[in-house]
């Protein structure tokens, strides 16, 4: 089974209009014809519309990095899925551990975050990863196995969603697991998602934290990493690029 890559870039809460502007922009003119790679930038939110007119024609795809669990109504300062579709985004990111961490986001919530933007017809990436004191305490696996069952939406199938895995140990701390750990957690990913899904031979289980240009090409290797959830090195289209041609 062939998975085509997708390289995800979260900007977070980088970039006012020029300089998003301006990364987009090098991201259109620098992707080769014929990448392996899809392409995906997820701005804030503020810059979903500049970055999406500069997308436009381009096979750069555009993301938000959140969406609100409902339609519509009265959730002042919040954006619904369908909001997001509506300036040509076709991804939302759900259940970052940031915001598991800094808005108490449970698996409960994200599940219906991710459940609302496949409703608008988007595809959700939902993000799933264990912290340092679980990975010591020989837990990773139940963790993410757990937080993989708690947050995939009941009309979630194989190929309408896509998975991250990120160790929130290695998110902007220069450190991954190793290249064993990784394969370890994927194929445990696939088997656990394949249950949930009634199979994941299609499913993109990405993998985030620390990815750079530099240890690209051995995890995007890997069987079961299908692409790569890209923070800091995201906001650099030099650095984003070389991640993207080191998909296999
Ligand atoms: P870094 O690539 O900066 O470690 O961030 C990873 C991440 O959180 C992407 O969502």
């Amino acid at each position: 089974m062939t998975r085509r890559a997708l390289i995800a870039g979260n900007w977070k809460m980088n970039m006012l209009r020029a300089g998003g502007e301006a990364l987009a922009a090098a991201l259109t003119s620098g992707i080769k014809p014929g990448a392996s790679a899809d392409l995906l930038v997820c701005p804030p939110a503020t810059l979903l519309a500049p970055v999406s007119a500069v997308l436009a024609d381009s096979s750069v795809a555009l993301g938000a990095q959140d969406c609100h669990m409902n339609e519509a109504g009265a959730h002042t300062g919040d954006i619904s899925a369908a909001m997001i579709k509506d300036l040509g985004a076709a991804y939302v990111i759900v259940g970052h551990s940031e915001r598991r961490a800094d808005h108490a986001e449970s698996d409960v919530i994200v599940r219906a975050k991710a459940a609302a933007v496949l409703a608008a017809g988007l595809t959700p990436i939902i993000c799933v990863g264990e912290t340092e004191a679980e990975r010591d305490a020989g837990e990773a696996e139940t963790i993410v196995g757990k937080q993989i069952r708690g947050s995939v939406p009941e009309a979630a199938a194989e190929d309408t969603i896509v998975i991250a895995y990120e160790p929130v140990w290695a998110i902007g701390t220069g450190r991954t697991p190793t290249v064993d750990d990784i394969a370890a957690m994927h194929a445990h990913m696939r088997q656990v998602a394949g249950n949930v899904l009634g199979g994941a031979d299609k499913l993109r289980l990405l993998y985030g934290g620390s990815v750079k240009p530099g240890n690209a090409v051995e995890i995007l290797a890997l069987e079961d990493v299908d692409g790569a959830l890209v923070g800091g090195a995201s906001l650099k289209a030099e650095d984003f690029l070389a991640i993207a041609a080191a998909a296999p």
